[in-house]
Parts: C-alpha cells; structure tokens; sequence
C-alpha cells in the first residue's frame, strides 16, 4: 500500500533557540482535544486515498507537548506507522523504555556537528545532552536517525560527526542543506555544498556495514552527483507529504512557505484540492535551465525550498548544482 507522509508539528515551544531554525514563532501548542480530531481526520483521509500513514511528531520540540506520550500511543493503536523528530535533550532511561514499547519507525535527534560546534549552534550543553538521549535510545533498542542541517558553520564537521555517530551506534545519519535566504551567513556556496558532498559520499563508503548498507545516507537533492549512484530523491510538495502546525495550518513542506489552508476549513481532502499551489507544486514542468541534464527525470530539479528561500522560485534549478561543470 502507498504511503502517505505527515509531519506534525504538535508544538513550537521549545527549550532551545538553534541559530538556523525556521521557526518564527515559539508560542503555538496545539490542543489536547484538536489533536484527536486532527487525527481522526488524517484516518478519513487515508481511507479515502487507500493509503497507509507515517506520522512524523515534531514542533518546536514535540516531547516538550504534555500530551506527546498518550498522542504516541493513539497513533500506533491507530494501525499508523510513527516517527519522532526531536532535539534529544529531554531523553532519560524512562522516556527511551517508553519509546521502546511505542515501535517507533525510527527517533530522529539533531546533531548539529561536534560538540563545540553543535553548542555553538543550539546553546551550550545541548550536544552531550543530545549524545545521552542517543545512548539510552539505542541501549533500549530503538532505531536512532541523526539529522544534520548543513550551513556555513558546520559542514567541515561532517567527518568528524560520522565517527561519533558511529561509535554510539546510530542508524543512519542523514543530512540537508539549511534553507534561508542568508546566503552570507549561513547557506553553503556551490563550493561548500560540493565539498560537503564529496565527504559525505567518502564517509558513506567508509560507514559501509557487511550487509552492503551504509550509515551515512547520501539520499538527499542533488547528493547523487557525488556518490554517483542513480538519483532516487525527488521533492515530495504537493505530493503524499503534508505538514500540519500546532496551529491548525496546512503546508505542502515546512520549508516552503506556503499555508494552504487550515485543519479547521473542512476535510483534508477538501483542502488540498482547493489549493491552487498544491495543484502547480504537483504538476510542475522540468526547470527551463535542467531540461538537457542527463539527469533531469529522476533529480527534477533538486531542493525547491533551497532555490526558493534564495531566489523566491522554486520551479528553477537549484541554486547549488554543479552538474554538467
Ligand atoms: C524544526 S526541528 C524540530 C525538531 C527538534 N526540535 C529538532 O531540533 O530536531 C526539525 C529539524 O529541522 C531542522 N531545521 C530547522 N530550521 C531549519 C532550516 N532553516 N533549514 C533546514 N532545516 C532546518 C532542524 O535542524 C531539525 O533537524
Ligand atoms: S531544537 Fe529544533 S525547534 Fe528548537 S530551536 Fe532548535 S531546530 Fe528549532
Ligand atoms: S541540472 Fe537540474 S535536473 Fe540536473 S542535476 Fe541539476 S538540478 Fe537536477
């Protein structure tokens, strides 16, 4: 069965102010009693498309949300696959034991870089706070993904971060590039973003496991013009992701800034096919500057909310290709 992605941002409070979060506003929770009618109506919604969901809690930081245990557990006994994305800040022996009972697809932590790095980042103390929450995590079985957001501050940690990854026994490291409009600050350059690459591609063959898998997952836009493996990465606005706010907005992505509608106008399905930027994210033609790359029908542009943030397009080629140079 097909499956359909919502990230869920039941909350944006949060204990941290990292220097790259997208989040504007740190106030908005969403309600014990909107969040099962929220739920309720993602099931309707499957059930009309025949799809199966993955639910993704996120915020803010979603395990500062009272009601993150018991909306958990609704959602598994709701036969719905779950994911957590979380700072990892706020895990103990007790919250990874409950983790543990919830089977969880996987727990998602950021790290941000090395130690120095990540603090830098997301304020002091938040990196071996995050490392703790990963070790009682995966002491208690639970799959850990770490995510890394890449920016000007943090790319040349990557290698050093894959070893720590490695040694406290993460899954799969996955990394994107930030999306901003800073590209004095904090967007990586072409250079950057090419050399972060290429190192991400050297540590997906040095994090290599016997079964052939890696570690490092190199699965993101455009990261396929340094592995050299086939592009599998194509952006899934207006497609089968939805993003719903702690105050009832819908998006196609959390990185692009598009507000579609909000959970309280009617059924999702009414909503999304309303939505005009739903319809043109969904069948947007090739990029006019990508139309003679040889990899133009699976890479289809790159990252849109990259281009977007940086050029106010998002239906251009991306902003950091460098194929074809
Ligand atoms: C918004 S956070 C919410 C979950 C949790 N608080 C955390 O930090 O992982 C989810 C992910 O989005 C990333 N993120 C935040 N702002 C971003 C931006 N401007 N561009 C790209 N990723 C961003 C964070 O680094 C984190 O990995
Ligand atoms: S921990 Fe997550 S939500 Fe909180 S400020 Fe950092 S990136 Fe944003
Ligand atoms: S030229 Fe366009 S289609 Fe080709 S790799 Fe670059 S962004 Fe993707």
């Amino acid at each position: 069965m097909a499956v359909h992605t919502l990230q869920w941002h039941i909350t944006h409070r949060c204990n941290l102010r990292c220097a790259h979060c997208y989040q504007g506003d740190y106030s908005a929770e969403m309600p014990r009693e909107v969040m099962y009618e929220a739920l309720e109506k993602y099931l309707r919604f499957l059930r009309r498309r025949g799809m199966t969901g993955q639910v993704n809690l996120t915020g803010g930081e979603p395990m500062a949300h009272g009601e993150f245990w018991a909306l958990s557990r609704k959602i598994r006994e709701s036969g719905l696959r779950l994911g957590v994305l979380t700072n990892g800040t706020m895990i103990g022996r007790d919250e990874a034991e409950c983790f543990r009972a919830l089977e969880p697809a996987f727990v998602q932590v950021s790290l941000d870089g090395t130690r120095q790095t990540h603090d830098a980042i997301r304020g002091q103390g938040a990196f071996d706070r995050a490392l703790a929450g990963i070790d009682c995590l995966k002491r208690a079985g639970v799959r850990v993904n770490v995510s890394f957001t890449a920016q000007k501050g943090n790319y040349r940690d990557f290698a050093a971060l894959a070893r720590v990854c490695r040694r406290h026994r993460v899954d799969k490291l996955w990394w994107d590039r930030v999306v901003t409009p800073d590209v004095g600050k904090l967007a990586l350059s072409t250079g950057e973003f090419r050399e972060l690459c290429l190192e991400a591609a050297r540590q997906r063959r040095r994090c290599r496991r016997p079964d052939g898998t890696s570690m490092v997952n190199c699965g993101r836009a455009l990261q396929f013009l340094a592995t050299g493996r086939l592009c599998k990465y194509h952006c899934g606005a207006g497609g089968d992701l939805l993003i719903l706010l702690a105050d009832g907005a819908l998006m196609p992505c959390r990185r692009l800034p598009f507000i579609i509608g909000n959970l309280s106008d009617g059924e999702l399905d009414d909503v999304i096919e309303a939505s005009p930027i739903m319809r043109d994210l969904a069948r947007a033609d090739i990029p006019a500057d990508c139309v003679k790359c040889e990899h133009v029908f699976r890479c289809r542009g790159g990252a849109r909310c990259v281009t977007y943030a940086q050029t106010g397009r998002w239906d251009a080629r991306d902003v950091n290709c460098w194929a074809g140079e």
